[in-house]
């Protein structure tokens, strides 16, 4: 099994203070930096865009987890390259071409993700595994944090994971919506490795203390 990461969604932070909410999950263990981006378009909310991920990029040393709620993809994704990102997902229903998306991703030489809304069905992994190394599966639809984790996402992270798993390749298994201190761990006996976390963190005071607290849940995971 993959090592687990827990990767806090910034989405949920205080932007007057983004620095500091970076430094401060950083500081409090976080894996991971989770950055949604959203363009009230493909999901109606708008968020943050590259110039943003590039202000963060020399004041962290997390790597930079980039997921595109944004249509079309394909023009953002060298921004977000040039601006720091080390992960770049995006939602198959929003590239008119997910091959090529996938490998524009590689040639600018970040790590390919597909994003799974809810209702996404997982036969996109058929012809795209071999180009991936990372499927997000969102359990929320996408374009609001605090949202509560729909429970269907477990037997679809269970029927990713064999998926993955039959493949031999390296990817990594992204769970993102409603996760919680309370839930986390049933999360990661259904297959998942990388956990997105928002207002679950940045709802609370003491960000090491619940980044902590998701940490004992998944110590007693039973794989
Ligand atoms: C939703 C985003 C999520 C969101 C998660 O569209 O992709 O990353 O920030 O927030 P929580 O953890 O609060 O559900
Ligand atoms: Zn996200």
């Amino acid at each position: 099994m993959l090592p687990i990461r827990i990767a806090p969604s910034i989405l949920s932070a205080d932007f007057a203070r983004l620095g500091e909410e970076v430094a401060a999950v950083e500081a409090a263990g976080a894996d991971l930096l989770h950055f949604d981006v959203m363009d009230n378009h493909y999901v109606p909310n708008l968020s943050i865009g590259p110039l943003v991920c590039a202000s963060l990029r020399p004041r962290t040393g997390l790597q930079i987890d980039v997921h595109l709620m944004v249509k079309p993809v394909d023009r953002i994704i060298p921004e977000f390259a040039k601006a720091g990102a080390n992960i770049i997902s995006f939602h198959p229903e929003a590239s008119e071409h997910v091959d090529r998306t996938l490998a524009l991703i590689r040639e600018c030489g970040c790590k390919a993700g597909l994003a799974f809304n809810p209702a996404t069905p997982l036969s996109h992994l058929e012809h795209t595994l071999d180009k991936l190394d990372l499927v997000l599966l969102m359990s929320v639809n996408p374009g609001f944090g605090g949202q509560s984790f729909i429970p269907s996402a477990l037997s679809k992270l269970r029927e990713a994971r064999k998926i993955i798993a039959a493949s031999g390749r390296d990817i990594r298994l992204e769970i993102d919506g409603g996760v919680k201190v309370d839930n986390i761990r049933q999360i990661a006996e259904a297959g998942a490795d990388t956990f997105v976390a928002g207002s679950a963190i940045f709802s609370t005071k003491d960000y090491k203390a619940t980044i902590n607290a998701m940490r004992n849940e998944l110590a007693k995971v039973k794989r």
